[in-house]
């Protein structure tokens, strides 16, 4: 997939500018403040219809208007496509083809979209509910059941807490909600159990040629039963149901599920929270990132676009050259950088150079200026 063209209109910084992109490596090169995590944000929009920042989507639009607007075009499988978002305060209005597309979930994932931004650094300090939003997502990437056995799951854990609040429960109405939540949650742990299993072995070689210092990662998935078939989790999981009921009865809420999960990313069979250098932990990130990137490519045939946003601070130039020949080469990759990048490392590279929301036309070639 490639993304050809952007056309941004009050969108952030950019009042209205278009760009146009090459299919290999993109620079986006500009000082601090310019608006290069603003153009990268307006790609990941495309396919989410979302900021990957944790603010609302209105905290995009231009500052003194009232909407913005993206326009792109994009080449998947060969085929020419015309995405427009117009997004106003009081809704969003979604295009694909020139036609109005009603429900979001047939415009989300068009584009498939990895993003490595620094803010991605959470996953390590963060709360339980940041790495369970990146397992949901990502997965969510290979797999549309997933998305909708997750939402069907959250349906069903509302109806059981609002039930739970009643003052006379009825045992065998419970026991169907018990039925109904474990019936979902074994496929879901079985499916995220699989997803970090997969992602890890994908992600380790690129770890290894990144790290070259003889370390290794691993992902440890932390659910309330043991990961085992389909079936006997789901009749392991209504038997806690049954012997929680009482507790579950007094906080009026549901205590075990799936809704608390969490995952450690391990170094060296430690903690990497605790354990790993901020530069150990990037490059645990970028691995991850690659691996999805690939774990993509591989179930569901499509080739993402990758979005790599202040990816070279903190990395050492022996990493950075690393990580750029780690690259995947027949995906387009945007890498913003706030320094002129004159190695090319042996990959073809366009580079856009933006000043305040502008793109400030110089003649560049292949990562060199002329
Ligand atoms: N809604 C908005 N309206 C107008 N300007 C905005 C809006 N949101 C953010 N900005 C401004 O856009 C500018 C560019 O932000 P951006 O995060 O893209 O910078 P950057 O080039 O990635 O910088 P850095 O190298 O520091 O990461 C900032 O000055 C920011 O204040
Ligand atoms: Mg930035």
């Amino acid at each position: 997939m490639i993304l050809e063209k952007i056309h941004l209109v009050h969108y952030r910084n950019y009042l209205n500018q278009s760009f146009s992109f090459s299919k290999g490596i993109n620079y986006i090169v500009g000082k601090n403040a310019q608006g290069k995590t603003n153009l990268l944000e307006s790609i990941y929009y495309c396919s989410t219809t979302k900021t990957h920042r944790n603010v609302e989507d209105v905290c995009c639009i231009m500052e003194g208007q009232d909407s913005f607007k993206i326009e792109a075009d994009i080449v998947k499988k060969n085929r020419h496509t015309d995405m427009k978002i117009i997004y106003t305060k009081s809704g969003k209005n979604l295009f694909l083809y020139h036609n109005p597309i009603k429900k979001v979930s047939d415009f989300v994932g068009f584009v498939n979209v990895i993003m490595f931004s620094p803010d991605d650094m959470n996953l390590f300090s963060s709360q339980p509910k940041i790495r369970r939003r990146f397992m949901d997502i990502e997965l969510s990437k290979c797999s549309k059941t997933y998305l909708f056995t997750l939402n069907e799951f959250y349906r069903v854990l509302k109806e059981r807490n609002a039930y739970l609040k009643n003052e006379h429960l009825n045992e065998d109405y419970l026991e169907i909600l018990n039925e109904k939540c474990a019936h979902l949650e074994s496929i879901l742990i079985y499916q995220r159990n699989q997803f970090l299993h997969d992602l890890q072995k994908i992600s380790q070689p690129f770890y290894e040629k990144l790290s070259s210092d003889q370390t290794s990662f691993s992902i440890v998935y932390k659910t309330f039963v043991k990961p085992d078939t389909v079936e006997n989790m789901k009749n392991e999981i209504m038997k806690i149901y049954r012997d929680n009921i009482d507790r579950d009865i007094f906080l009026k809420s549901t205590e075990k599920g799936i809704h608390k999960d969490d995952f450690v990313l391990m170094i060296q069979g430690k903690n990497a929270e605790e354990f790993a250098s901020q530069g150990q932990k990037r490059t645990i990130l970028l691995s991850l990132k690659i691996g999805i990137v690939k774990l993509i490519e591989r179930i569901i045939h499509d080739e993402p676009i990758l979005l790599l946003d202040d990816v070279f601070s903190e990395l050492d130039e022996k990493r950075r050259s690393d990580l750029m020949n780690l690259l995947p080469e027949n995906i387009q990759i945007f890498i913003s950088t706030t320094e002129m990048i004159y190695k090319t490392y042996d990959r073809e590279i366009n580079t856009i150079i933006i000043e305040n929301g502008n793109e400030k036309k110089e003649d560049t070639s292949n990562g060199r200026k002329a």
